[in-house]
């Protein structure tokens, strides 16, 4: 083959990949949405929370993520991930493979913490050997004694929620520069209803179960109404976690969409709620099913497949039961805790 030919072929084959860069990176964009206070978030996260807590195999699964396109990372102090996910992130940044800029990394507040949301987050950007979170989020309402490390709180570690003192710490972590967008996670239409009376900045986020078993139209009505954008966790319903489910992977109706969609369960579970504008936080640790859940952009869903979904009987799946009881916490009951919002 000629030297002309070789080299013509050459720039063929980088102009062929420049299209479809370009093309990966409009679609990137595209799947992005606009938050209240001025930034954007790509709509797919991937979830970090993993009973195991294997570091080595959350940042293969990082890693593994973002080959595959997502931008979007979620973690918690109290999931012991931060550590992995940043390193993970670092690595791929000192790679040259991902900019610090094209990337949205979110992580919450542990009600130990409540007291002094600035040095609850300064940890965190630690463990995480970052310099700024994109999003920070109120893990739960709820306020802990500032030792309690546990994921399940002892009796004696509950306090009084204080939210307007938590909250001007929040405002306090973005004022310094120390995250771009402050929201909470967990909060019913009542709480964030409370909240909007003080806060001199509104949450952009309200992290909350939902999938088609646990559709959230109220919430999702309310904070539509009041421009808070509704994140969806456990949107599988989180099979394989001790209190997660299979009920939404394994419900008949989702599969039969599935089976005439040619998809997966999870990519209806996860496209019915993209179509509802929220954006998925989900965790797989599989690369086959991180592609597969990224996948879910791809799918199309008609009118009759949500008004079947819309038929399906609720069910909340994380009830959090661990943050109720009857002498010290400020929720007696499960009502209490999601004010009868469930
Ligand atoms: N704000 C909060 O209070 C809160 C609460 C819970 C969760 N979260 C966040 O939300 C993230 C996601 O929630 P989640 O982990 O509870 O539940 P999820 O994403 O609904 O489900 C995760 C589980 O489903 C499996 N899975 C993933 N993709 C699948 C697929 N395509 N088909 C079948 N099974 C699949 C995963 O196993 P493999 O890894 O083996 O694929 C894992 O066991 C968490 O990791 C965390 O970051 C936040």
């Amino acid at each position: 083959m000629s030297l002309y030919k070789r080299s013509h072929i050459c720039i063929e084959k980088h102009a062929e990949r420049r299209v479809r860069e370009t093309q990966r990176e409009r679609k990137m964009r595209s799947n992005q949405v606009r938050l209240n206070c001025g930034i954007t978030m790509p709509v797919i996260g991937l979830g970090t929370y993993s009973f195991q807590n294997d570091r080595k195999t959350t940042e293969l699964a990082v890693h593994m993520a973002l080959k595959m396109g997502y931008r979007h990372f979620d973690t918690a102090k109290i999931y012991g991930s931060e550590p992995a996910l940043g390193n993970a992130l670092t690595e791929a940044m000192h790679d040259g493979k991902v900019e610090r800029e094209d990337i949205f990394v979110t992580s919450k507040l542990w009600g130990s913490d409540h007291h002094d949301p600035v040095a609850g987050l300064k940890q965190t950007l630690k463990n995480m050997g970052m310099e700024y979170l994109d999003m920070y989020l109120v893990h739960w309402p709820v306020k802990l004694k500032p030792w309690a490390c546990n994921p399940i709180p002892d009796e004696d570690e509950f306090e009084p929620l204080d939210l307007e003192t938590t909250w001007s710490g929040m405002q306090k972590c973005l004022d310094l520069g120390f995250c771009r967008c402050i929201g909470v996670s967990n909060f019913s239409t009542k709480k964030i209803e409370q909240l909007l009376d003080f806060a001199s900045v509104p949450p952009a986020v309200n992290q909350v179960e939902m999938h088609p078993l646990w559709r959230q139209r109220k919430l999702r009505d309310f904070c539509r109404d009041h421009n808070i954008h509704v994140s969806a966790y456990s949107p599988l319903g989180g099979p394989g976690n001790s209190w997660g489910s299979t009920l939404v992977v394994n419900n008949p109706i989702i599969r039969a969409i599935a089976n005439k969609r040619k998809a997966t369960p999870a990519q209806v579970a996860l496209r019915w709620g993209l179509s509802k504008g929220s954006s998925m936080i989900v965790k797989s640790f599989s690369p086959e099913r991180i592609k597969e859940n990224f996948g879910a952009i791809d799918l199309k869903l008609d009118g009759q497949d949500f008004m079947e979904i819309d038929k399906l009987e609720e069910r909340k799946i994380m009830r959090g039961e661990f943050l109720v009881n009857e002498t010290t916490s400020p929720y007696k009951t499960i009502q209490d805790l999601w004010d009868d919002e469930i």
